[in-house]
């Protein structure tokens, strides 16, 4: 039987048909079964921080699977200690907590808020409404979907889990009209990514950061696509320079191992005490591993700097090839490596996308018509060229 067989008649269908069956992976190129190369600006939908099979990440791994794979969080490990102490170094004083994915270290902040709301407020007390942005998206689990104000993730999940407010991304006065003393935190994406690579202004996450310590509410973000060197930063609160309280991430913080993890400012770092939150596997051995490999990657490469410098040749490129089709292109938008194209209403991202693959360039569909790139932070000069340079001829075709 065929892997595409196996997949119709084994696997649950809550994905769309998938085109391609993929074998194998180096660097930024990926071979489907018939040996078709592709040029991979997906990146595992901005997982793949040093490309496939990186021998970094792959040694880093194999040696961790050959020491010690698995122990649970009864017990302490290195590679989580060093993890932990490497994030702290990067993100700011405070502490982390590690889990298995986006939306699980989204549930973590969420609790988080509801913890700091009743020590502000009292055991009884009502500080735990939570504010969101309307397109954001925070994860598939029901807490975390009722904070994704789009009613394509939310419909047939109802009853909601509710206290959460949706305001408008990038209008500062709906999040005010919004505000209250019993609001525990604001949760946003400085860039909001599966709705269409949108960025935050940095007046509105300046104004959130005033509304959030006027009304004693935790600024939360949401850097679970962003962080972790995409922006050119390796957090997203330094590219915009606005402190936040907490800090989700995951995606790009293993480079292809799952791991996920909260940062929690100094002031908020002893919400969580003994028996309030855990998890079996999060900040297990293997994937600290590779998040300590990821890590080391982004430092001794300066990554974050090849994330800056070519994130803007490419978009000023795609800006030019906006330019030459208006008819196909609306405008092209982003930050660092992560970088959204919207396409005019009647040419359809998924047929854009299919055309791509076609021509071996693979880039994942977001929003309502956009296109996102979102290569490893390793990319090279050559490879952003050459991908253009697919871009190009695609769009002159369709
Ligand atoms: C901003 C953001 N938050 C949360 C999530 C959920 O992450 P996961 O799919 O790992 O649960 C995603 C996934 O796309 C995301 O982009």
């Amino acid at each position: 039987m065929k892997v595409s067989e196996k997949y119709e008649k084994y696997a649950v269908g809550n994905y769309g048909k998938r085109s391609i069956t993929l074998v194998k992976g180096k660097g930024a190129h990926v071979w489907d079964e018939n040996g078709k190369k592709y040029l991979d600006f997906g990146g595992g939908i901005a997982v793949l921080s040093l490309g496939h099979c990186n021998k970094k990440l792959v040694d880093a791994l194999i040696k961790q699977a050959n020491t010690l794979g698995h122990c649970s969080n009864l017990y302490m490990h290195a590679p989580q200690a060093d993890a932990a102490e490497h994030l702290v170094k990067e993100m700011g004083k405070g502490k982390v907590f590690f889990c298995n994915s986006g939306a699980e270290a989204n549930e973590a902040l969420l609790k988080a808020a509801r913890l700091n709301g009743k020590k502000l407020s009292g055991e009884e007390g009502r500080k735990f409404r939570v504010i969101v942005a309307v397109n954001g998206f925070h994860g598939r689990t029901l807490a975390t979907l009722s904070a994704t104000a789009q009613e394509k993730i939310q419909k047939g999940f109802s009853p909601l889990m509710p206290e959460f407010s949706y305001a408008e991304f990038n209008n500062l006065k709906s999040v005010e009209d919004l505000m209250g003393d019993d609001v525990a935190a604001v949760l946003v994406e400085p860039i909001q990514g599966e709705s269409g690579v949108l960025p935050a202004t940095k007046e509105f996450l300046q104004g959130l950061r005033s509304l959030c310590d006027k009304h004693g509410a935790m600024l939360m973000f949401d850097e679970v696509q962003c962080g972790v060197g995409r922006t050119g930063k390796f957090s997203a609160s330094k590219k915009f320079g606005v402190k936040a309280d907490a800090i989700s991430m995951a995606k790009g913080l293993g480079g292809g191992f799952p791991i996920g993890a909260i940062w929690l400012s100094e002031k908020y770092q002893d919400l969580f005490t003994p028996g309030s939150h855990g998890t079996t596997f999060g900040g297990n051995p293997l994937a600290c591993a590779c998040a300590n490999a990821v890590m080391d990657e982004i430092d001794s490469k300066k990554l974050c700097q090849n994330a800056e410098k070519l994130g803007k040749k490419l978009l000023s490129s795609l800006q030019k090839i906006a330019k030459k089709y208006p008819q196909k292109i609306k405008l092209a938008r982003g930050v660092g490596l992560m970088i959204g194209v919207l396409f005019q209403d009647n040419y359809k991202n998924a047929d854009v996308c299919s055309a791509l693959i076609k021509n071996g360039l693979i880039l994942v569909p977001a929003g309502s018509n956009a296109l996102r790139l979102l290569p490893p932070l390793n990319i090279k000069e050559s490879e952003v060229n050459s991908a253009l340079k697919i871009f190009e001829k695609t769009i002159s075709e369709i």
